[in-house]
């Protein structure tokens, strides 16, 4: 790949520095990005482009929604902080709020994704101890083969992917796997006694938009009310309008026991993430055992409801469900002999790239920032289009233009 794809001299220096002062555990797309409204981004240079990855699904409201910047700065100004030491007067009112939301009896706040997870697993086993009577020490959580929940101890002692778990050993005890969408696999797990949870994402995100077969959330929630185990539904990355329904499980109807919730809560703008279960598992964790100085602080609290409201309020969950449709009709009328597959739900999507060379995803992306559309590659052959939910019709038309354009400059 011999294509030229320099970044200014002024983005230059930006690269420069990151490169020199932080650690190198990313790889990302050369642009230096220094704003962002609704679906579009600017560069240093003053380039737009679309969005097409959304923070990794948290900016499905758009980037800076006014309204959701507007609580974020007033509630900046009022009360930010005050650690769980103390109450504050927006906490009950967010755990009211989202409880309702959802339909779960109680939340339990956090702040990242990954902490999101720690925490349902956490709950699964004391759940599992004092509910399920399972003996001490002894509780599994089993996971989905291809699975991604975060970077901690624990969530690379569940991956299946060595450039998250090889040399960070050793690895969290009581975990199992089984292959995603594989109802035999997992009921053959969920016969042991110890098993106190299975944690699963709807819709694999991470590993390229993997969908399961119909009915195999379904099958999931049957297999664990069966044999009294906990479903656990990472939602991080599919939940909040993303897939077309508010919930991913919501297109099979079934109500997970715990349901992790994090990205989006945000709209972007600060990391906030959520646990929600009912009081049978909820109270097992008492006064002490669990917590986070950020967790539940009013500033999260009101931009939080704030995010929530306008998914519903702007209906971006019905956008997001017919954008999505658009989408993929529109990118299989490429007709592109580089994509193998176009695959998704809602506005979470990815096209699988037919070639031998596995630069030729990452060649890609460049030509889409050179044509105004920034995307990056999941696992090597797979680009995931996940623009914020509120984009439009001509918006979709004119970012399918785009990546048509990009295609033809690879072949
Ligand atoms: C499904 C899923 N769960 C958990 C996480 C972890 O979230 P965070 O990066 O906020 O810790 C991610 C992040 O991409 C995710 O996609």
């Amino acid at each position: 790949m011999s294509t030229n794809h320099d970044v200014s001299a002024k983005a230059a220096k930006y690269l420069e520095l990151e490169d020199q002062f932080g650690a190198h555990n990313y790889h990302p797309i050369p642009v230096v990005l220094e704003k962002g409204e609704g679906v579009y981004l600017y560069d240093v240079d003053g380039k737009k482009y679309f969005d097409f990855l959304s923070g990794y699904s948290a900016v499905n409201q758009g980037h800076c929604h006014p309204a959701i910047v507007k609580t974020l700065q007033e509630q900046a100004a009022k009360l930010t902080l005050t650690s769980r030491a103390f109450h504050n007067n927006l906490l009950g009112e967010y755990e009211a709020y989202i409880t309702k939301y959802f339909g779960y009896d109680k939340v339990l706040p956090m702040n990242t994704g990954v902490e999101g997870g720690e925490t349902a697993i956490k709950l699964a086993r004391r759940w599992g101890y004092n509910v399920k009577g399972i003996a001490e020490n002894q509780a599994r959580i089993i996971f989905a083969e291809g699975n991604f929940w975060g970077r901690t101890l624990a969530a690379i002692s569940s991956s299946t992917d060595p450039s998250s778990f090889k040399g960070f050993g050793p690895y969290m005890p009581g975990f199992g796997l089984v292959p995603y969408n594989d109802l035999a696999a997992l009921e053959n797990e969920l016969k042991d006694a110890n098993v106190a949870a299975f944690m699963v994402e709807p819709i694999q995100g991470e590993a390229g938009v993997v969908l399961p077969d119909d009915g195999y959330l379904k099958g999931v929630r049957d297999l664990c009310t069966k044999y009294n185990v906990l479903f656990i539904a990472d939602e991080i990355q599919t939940g909040l309008a993303r897939t077309g329904k508010m919930l991913a499980c919501d297109h099979e109807n079934v109500r997970p026991d715990i349901l992790i919730l994090g990205k989006a809560l945000s709209g972007g703008t600060l990391p906030i993430s959520a646990v929600l279960a009912d009081n049978i598992v909820m109270m097992q964790i008492k006064p002490g055992e669990h917590g986070s100085t950020y967790g539940g602080n009013p500033l999260a609290c009101a931009v939080a409801m704030k995010s929530l409201e306008v998914l519903k309020t702007e209906k971006m969950a019905e956008n997001a469900e017919a954008m999505g449709q658009l989408l993929r009709k529109e990118l299989e009328q490429l007709n592109s002999p580089l994509i193998k597959l176009v695959r998704g739900r809602g506005l979470l999507n990815a096209i699988v790239i037919d070639h031998k060379d596995p630069e030729v995803s990452w060649e890609l992306c460049l030509h889409l920032r050179d044509l105004g559309l920034l995307a990056k590659p999941t696992h090597g052959d797979k680009i995931r289009f996940a623009p914020p939910l509120i984009i439009t019709e001509a918006q979709i038309k004119e970012a399918v233009a785009i990546i048509g354009a990009a295609l033809k400059k690879l072949s």
